[in-house]
């Protein structure tokens, strides 16, 4: 495929990209001397380059977020008719896109009812993190507002998403946080904190108990958990868990808070990650994959028994969510999202995710069976992960020198994978994969041999850094 680049001067466009565009999670000391990456075009599972070069995307648009692919022109066409038909108006009134798209996701998540609309996953993540507070405020004297996240986890950008954030390197210089924010354990088996045990999951989710016991389970509002930990390295809780979360949540009256923001939509071969684990969450909040990039929309998904505590209240001043976010009033959102979600469902997509996932796991299982130095491959459906490390025994991480060589390597042969960034000064050494939930299987073995070929090349010998991948995971 040839791109026309002749509607623009390229060289113009990265050079005003160089000098004036500020990018995320990026040090732009390197643009000093060398050029921004600046994407022109997508179809299916690629994008182009202004320089002309293509690159199979193995990360669905760096950050896990293009999961029915580029260049999809039934979900454009859905948002132009919706835009000149009706664009906007604020979500203090409906619109007809969005009363479609809640009914439809609703009938995905038995047990939930209201969808309330923003912008972004750390949004969605506020919006949730005020619910709790406000029913701290109206049920129980403003007692119950703590907010537990868990070590490894991430929520969003913004102070206080950040607040709820397990994450240290990437808090880092940020502070000071919002307050009632409590930290509970990882449950990443890998880096187990017993050592060999075959209890790990309930024994990471009695973690929990003890921080609930420390705080007084009467100042715990809600418990606030990825499904299966993304930017924090790929890591699923084990087998135990999950159910243990639970028991705890329903033990101590706690809201059970699933941010879906990466795994909602399908990444892992169900409509949302928690449906693996038959948990039933009173908050699911999700952004990235729910209009796949064609618009910004994300959504705070509650169940009625929520829901009705904003509907009374002593002073009916006070009784109700009082909240807004400007653009949850763009119509473009919810007709994105709609539009993807009948591609998915058409294409029978989920399917796909079970299928290709499998393979790549098998694949990437392979790898590990050639490379010592990968220590673990983690992960469910289009959404996986793996470990480097300096020695098996030992499990110590490499540097993250060798993730960003490996990330260079690739993409000089046209193919772009992912890393953890600088979460953790020790663990940012996960190679992250998420295809979009199109990838076939030829597709999925282009990814694993650029991976085989850069193995190849650069783990023997493990080589300080050459040059830094332009994209990082978040
Ligand atoms: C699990 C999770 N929650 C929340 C967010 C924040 O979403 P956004 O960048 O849309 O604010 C992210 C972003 O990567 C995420 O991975």
């Amino acid at each position: 495929m040839t791109i026309n680049l002749n509607e623009y001067d390229a060289k113009q466009v990265v050079a005003n990209d160089r000098k004036h565009v500020w990018h995320h999670l990026s040090q732009h000391k390197v643009y000093e001397d060398s050029d921004p990456m600046v994407i022109v075009k997508g179809a299916g599972m690629r994008v182009w380059d202004a320089k002309g070069n293509e690159y199979l995307d193995a990360v669905s648009g760096a950050v896990w977020t293009v999961n029915v692919g580029y260049g999809r022109t039934e979900i454009a066409d859905a948002v132009r008719d919706q835009l000149v038909t009706m664009n906007y108006f604020a979500q203090t009134a409906g619109n007809v896109v969005a009363a479609q798209y809640a009914a439809k996701l609703i009938e995905k998540m038995p047990g939930l009812s209201r969808v309330y609309y923003s912008n972004s996953g750390s949004e969605a993540n506020e919006k949730a993190f005020k619910i709790v507070r406000q029913i701290a405020a109206k049920k129980y004297g403003g007692k119950k507002y703590k907010i537990l996240f868990r070590e490894r986890d991430y929520h969003g950008t913004t102070i206080t998403a950040l607040s709820a954030t397990g994450q240290y390197e990437r808090k880092n210089q940020y502070g000071p946080f919002t307050p009632g924010f409590i930290e509970v354990p990882h449950c990443c088996e890998y880096r187990s904190q017993w050592g060999e045990v075959d209890d790990y999951g309930l024994r990471a989710a009695n973690e929990i108990e003890k921080v609930i016991l420390r705080e007084g389970a009467d100042t715990i509002g809600a418990l606030c958990l990825e499904p299966i930990t993304a930017g924090g390295g790929v890591i699923e809780p084990p087998e135990g868990y999950w159910q243990r979360v639970q028991e705890i949540c329903n033990k101590y009256d706690i809201l059970l808070h699933i941010d879906e923001v990466v795994c909602g939509l399908g990444r892992t071969g169900t409509w949302f990650g928690y449906q693996h684990y038959g948990i039933k969450p009173d908050i699911v909040t999700m952004a990235k994959g729910v209009a796949s990039g064609y618009a910004a929309i994300s959504c705070t998904v509650t169940t009625e028994a929520v829901f009705d505590h904003f509907k009374e209240d002593d002073d009916p001043r006070m009784g109700y969510f009082r909240d807004i976010s400007t653009f949850a009033g763009c119509t473009a959102g919810p007709a994105a999202a709609l539009a993807n979600m009948k591609i998915i469902e058409d294409e029978n997509l989920l399917e796909n995710v079970q299928v290709q996932g499998a393979y790549l796991l098998e694949r990437l299982h392979q790898l590990m069976g050639k490379y010592q130095v990968i220590g673990d491959v983690r992960g469910k459906g289009l959404f996986v992960g793996f470990e480097l490390v300096k020695d098996r025994e030992t499990k110590e991480p490499v540097d993250e020198s060798l993730a960003m060589q490996l990330g260079a390597h690739c993409m000089k042969n046209g193919v772009i994978i992912g890393r953890t960034n600088r979460s953790f000064k020790e663990y940012n050494n996960v190679v992250c994969l998420s295809p979009a939930l199109i990838a076939t299987r030829a597709e999925i073995d282009i990814i694993v041999d650029a991976l085989d070929n850069a193995l190849a090349e650069l783990a023997p010998n493990q080589q300080p850094v050459i040059e830094e991948a332009k994209v990082a995971v978040n």
